[in-house]
C-alpha cells in the first residue's frame, strides 16, 4: 500500500490525495470502495487523475483541488526532459483536460489555475527545476487546505452548542479535503474543545457519501454518529432532535448562494422552517466571485445508471430512466453562517469574504 502513513501533510492516518516522494505518482484513496476496503491507487499522469476525478475515486471539492494539483505535478514529471515549448504545450493541454473533469466544484479550476500560474517562466527554467517547482506548489496547495480546514473548524465550533445534535449531509470531512474536513472539521473542532456532540449523517443517495464515508471517518475518530436516510431529516427536525446543521460547499457565488450535494437545499429549508442554524463551512478556494449567483452555477448531471442501480443491481424497471443532478443550490438567505478560514458571516454577506 503506497500512501505514506501518517500523511506527511495532514498527519492523518488516511489521506484522499498525496504526491509520491519523488513526484512521479499521485496517490489517491479509492473512496468508491470504502468502508469495506481502503485501497490506494498510484496514477502516473494528469489524464489518469482527471479520469479518477470524473469517476469519483476522489471527490469532495477541496480534495478534488488537491488531487488535480498533484496530477499536474505528475504531468510535469512526465515531461521533465521536454524542451521549453513542448513542456508548456503539454502542461496547458493537461490543465484543460483536468479542469473539465467535473464542472461544479470550483476548487478544481482554481487549483489548475494556481498550478499553471507563471507557466511561461517555469517552462523557461532549467529542466531539473521545473517538476520540483510544481511538486512543491502542489504540496503548498495541500498544506494550505489543511490549515484552512483547521482555521474554519475553530471558527465554526463557536456556533455549535455543547450537547448539540448536528445534522450533516454528504461527506465534507478529511476524505473530501486535504485533511481534517470543512463541515466535519467544525464538528471535530467542537469535540476537541470539549463539547459533547452527536452527529446525524444523511446517507446521501446515490453515492452514499454519508453512509460510507462520513460514518467511516467519524466513527474512526470516536465521534458519536448515527446514520439516517435522506427522507428522515424532516421527522427529526419536527421532533426537535436536530440543533444545528453543518454542510460543506462545492461553489459559493458572489451573492452567497451555495452549491452543494443534491439534497442540501431541502435540509436548509427544513432548518429554516424549524428555526435551526444552517452553517456552511468552506475554504476560500470554494468562493467564486466571478459567479454572480446560484443560477449561474453549472450543475453536474451524472448518469441515470448511478441512480437506478445500486451495487450493480437494478432497483427500477428496465425502461425507467432516472434524473441525476449531482448538486443543488441553497439560496444565501437560508445560510445562517458561512464559515471560511478568513472569517464567518451570514450567507447574504458572502461577498465580504471575497474582497
Ligand atoms: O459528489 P461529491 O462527493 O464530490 O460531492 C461532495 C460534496 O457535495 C461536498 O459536500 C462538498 O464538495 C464539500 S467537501 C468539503
Amino acid at each position: 500500500m503506497p500512501v505514506p502513513h501518517p500523511s506527511p501533510i495532514s498527519g492523518a492516518s488516511f489521506s484522499a490525495a498525496e504526491l509520491s516522494e519523488d513526484g512521479d505518482a499521485a496517490i489517491l484513496l479509492d473512496q468508491r470502495r470504502l468502508p469495506e476496503e481502503e485501497p490506494y491507487v498510484r496514477l502516473l499522469d494528469a489524464r489518469a487523475v482527471a479520469v479518477a476525478i470524473t469517476d469519483m475515486v476522489v471527490r469532495g471539492a477541496p480534495a478534488i483541488g488537491v488531487a488535480a494539483a498533484y496530477g499536474m505535478a505528475v504531468e510535469a514529471h512526465v515531461h521533465r526532459n521536454d524542451d521549453e515549448g513542448a513542456f508548456l504545450a503539454a502542461m496547458r493541454e493537461a490543465g484543460a483536460i483536468m479542469a473539465a473533469a467535473r464542472p461544479t466544484a470550483v476548487n478544481l479550476a482554481w487549483a489548475v489555475g494556481e498550478m499553471l500560474a507563471d507557466l511561461g517562466a517555469i517552462s523557461a527554467r532549467p529542466k531539473a527545476e521545473r517538476a520540483a517547482t510544481l511538486a512543491e506548489r502542489a504540496r503548498a496547495i495541500h498544506r494550505a487546505d489543511v490549515a484552512a480546514c483547521r482555521a474554519m473548524g475553530a471558527r465554526g465550533a463557536a456556533h455549535i452548542p455543547d450537547g448539540a445534535t448536528v445534522l450533516t449531509h454528504c461527506n465534507a470531512g478529511a476524505l473530501a479535503t486535504g485533511g481534517y474536513g470543512t463541515a466535519l472539521g467544525v464538528i471535530r473542532a467542537a469535540k476537541e474543545a470539549g463539547k459533547r456532540i452527536r452527529v446525524l449523517a444523511d446517507e446521501t443517495r446515490p453515492y452514499l457519501q454519508g453512509a460510507r464515508l462520513t460514518c467511516w471517518e467519524l466513527s474512526r475518530d470516536g465521534i458519536d454518529v448515527e446514520l439516517i436516510t435522506d427522507g428522515m431529516p424532516g421527522h427529526f427536525f419536527a421532533r426537535g432532535a436536530i440543533d444545528v446543521v453543518v454542510v460543506g460547499a462545492d461553489r459559493i457565488a458572489k451573492n452567497g448562494d451555495v452549491a452543494n450535494k443534491i439534497g442540501t437545499y431541502g435540509v436548509a429549508c427544513l432548518a429554516r422552517l424549524h428555526d435551526r442554524p444552517f452553517l456552511v463551512a468552506a475554504p476560500s478556494s470554494t468562493l467564486d466571485p466571478a459567479c454572480p449567483n446560484g443560477a449561474a452555477i453549472h450543475i453536474e448531471e451524472r448518469a441515470s445508471d448511478e441512480v437506478v442501480r445500486i451495487f450493480g443491481r437494478s432497483i427500477a424497471p428496465a425502461n425507467v430512466r432516472a434524473r441525476h443532478p449531482g448538486f443543488d443550490v441553497t439560496p444565501a438567505r437560508l445560510v445562517t453562517r458561512l464559515v471560511t478560514e478568513r472569517g464567518d458571516v451570514p450567507g447574504e454577506r458572502a461577498s465580504e469574504l471575497m474582497a
